[in-house]
């Protein structure tokens, strides 16, 4: 993903520097060391957070792929929009785009390929339980790349 992030080029500056840490530190509150509240976006930037990462960085890893959606349907959307300003530009957006279409591997996938469920699916074999919210979060962000 972060490969992809390098070779956007309508994204420049300090943006394109913002872009690609965020494409290398979305997943990190995967880590089991990070694990809080147990929804990565969250945990994640808590962490990046802690340690003085950037905050607009920080606040990217937070609301990746519409993480918003997914923290409403576990009660914790008033703590992450309260810690972490939603941002509306072309950096969220690339990272959006970016995160669905980079399988679990770094594999190319199609918007396509991510909506038909492969993507999510893949993901949602660690999150069973959630699985119908990543799904709605994720037909979300795809609508909106529309
Ligand atoms: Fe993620």
């Amino acid at each position: 993903m972060a490969k992809k992030a390098g070779q956007l080029g309508a994204v420049t500056g300090s943006d394109a520097d913002t872009l690609m840490a965020a494409a290398w530190l979305h997943d990190v509150g995967y880590a089991a060391a990070l694990a809080e509240e147990g929804f990565h976006p969250l945990d994640g930037a808590r962490w990046l957070r802690r340690i003085g990462y950037d905050p607009r960085v920080t606040a990217r890893v937070a609301h990746h792929s519409c993480a918003a959606i997914e923290a409403e349907l576990r009660g914790l959307a008033d703590e992450l929009l309260a810690e972490f300003p939603w941002e509306e530009s072309a950096v969220s957006d690339a990272l959006r785009y970016f995160d669905l279409t980079t399988g679990p591997e770094g594999e190319r996938m199609t918007v396509d390929g991510a909506a038909g469920g492969d993507q999510i699916a893949v993901r949602a074999t660690d999150l069973n339980r959630w699985f119908d919210d990543v799904r709605a979060a994720a037909g979300h962000a795809l609508a909106s790349l529309a």
